[in-house]
């Protein structure tokens, strides 16, 4: 039987005053401002913002694409300099080769460690089982659909057994069925490969259905409004959508996402009580 995970527990991440610049000269502006957070080893966060607040920047510096201008980010207590195949990133388009096989393509980080071409097939064909592909390891890529290409992508990210799984709207092109079918199908990866996830999205729907915790980002310069905990039980399916808490929570994230700066921030109330009766929410990060 393969490993399939890191060695647990594996994926904390900790961030502190975080900057980042981007653009040059008269053109240089702040994309993201004084991050403060952490993140639990095996946890499940979400980064809800609006288009342009700075989500694929953050994103960008976990997986040391790029230099903060302030701050430090540690995973696992390590400075995070560069990247590197324990912090995976899977974006909105995958990054498969056309010219090798499925297969090929998921075996490929073993590959680069080393592995024998025996050793690297018996341990792609495990991943690509994991993610609903086992029948189609001998295809090219532009023989998948949208869904199975993303399905290849996940696999081949996740046989470097990562620290933690960074995705960038990884189903933002994807029709809605196919999207649903792919959120419940990576809660269930993550079921079993309890590695920490950062997901970016601008949905709110896929944040609340999918994440442990949400963090939401204000409009440019990106900083954290709300630090929101789930705890809807595990596993999901799609009636939660439909469920009072549910709701409840999209509406407060609605109001966050159309929050304007300067205005008092909108609190969360409980269920079914109104919002005036309850003082400002406070912001742990
Ligand atoms: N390399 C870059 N140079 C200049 N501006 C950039 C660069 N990358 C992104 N931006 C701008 O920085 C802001 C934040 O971008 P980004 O992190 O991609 O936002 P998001 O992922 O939340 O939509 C946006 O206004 C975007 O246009
Ligand atoms: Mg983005």
């Amino acid at each position: 039987m393969v490993a399939l995970a890191h060695k647990s527990p594996a994926g904390r991440i900790d961030v502190q005053q975080l900057t980042i610049r981007l653009g040059q000269g008269a053109q240089a502006f702040t994309a993201v401002d004084q991050l403060d957070f952490s993140v639990e080893a095996g946890e499940f966060v979400c980064i809800l913002g609006p288009s342009g607040c700075g989500k694929s920047t953050l994103l960008g510096a976990l997986a040391g694409h790029l230099e903060p201008a302030e701050g430090i980010l540690r995973v696992d207590a390590q400075a995070v300099h560069g990247p590197s195949p324990d912090r995976g990133m899977v974006f909105q388009q995958h990054t498969l080769l056309p010219w090798r096989s499925v297969l090929d393509n998921v075996a490929f980080g073993l590959k680069m460690q080393g592995l024998g071409k025996a050793e690297r097939r018996t341990q792609a064909n495990e991943f690509l089982r994991l993610v609903g592909l086992e029948d189609f390891a001998q295809r090219w890529p532009n023989q998948l659909s949208g869904g199975m290409q993303q399905r290849a992508e996940i696999a081949r990210v996740l046989i470097n057994r990562p620290r933690l799984l960074l995705m960038d709207e990884p189903f933002g092109a994807l029709d809605a069925q196919t999207r649903a079918r792919m959120q419940e199908l990576l809660l269930e990866i993550w079921g079993r490969i309890r590695t920490t996830v950062v997901f970016v999205t601008h949905d709110i729907d896929e944040a609340l259905f999918l994440a442990d915790r949400i963090l939401v980002m204000s409009p440019r310069p990106g900083r954290f409004i709300e630090d929101l905990r789930l705890d809807f039980p595990r596993p999901r399916h799609s009636s939660l959508l439909t469920s009072p808490e549910f709701v409840h929570l999209k509406r407060h994230c609605l109001a966050l996402l159309h929050h304007q700066d300067g205005r008092e921030l909108p609190r969360l109330t409980p269920l079914g009580l109104p919002s005036d009766d309850f003082p400002p929410l406070r912001i742990a990060l």
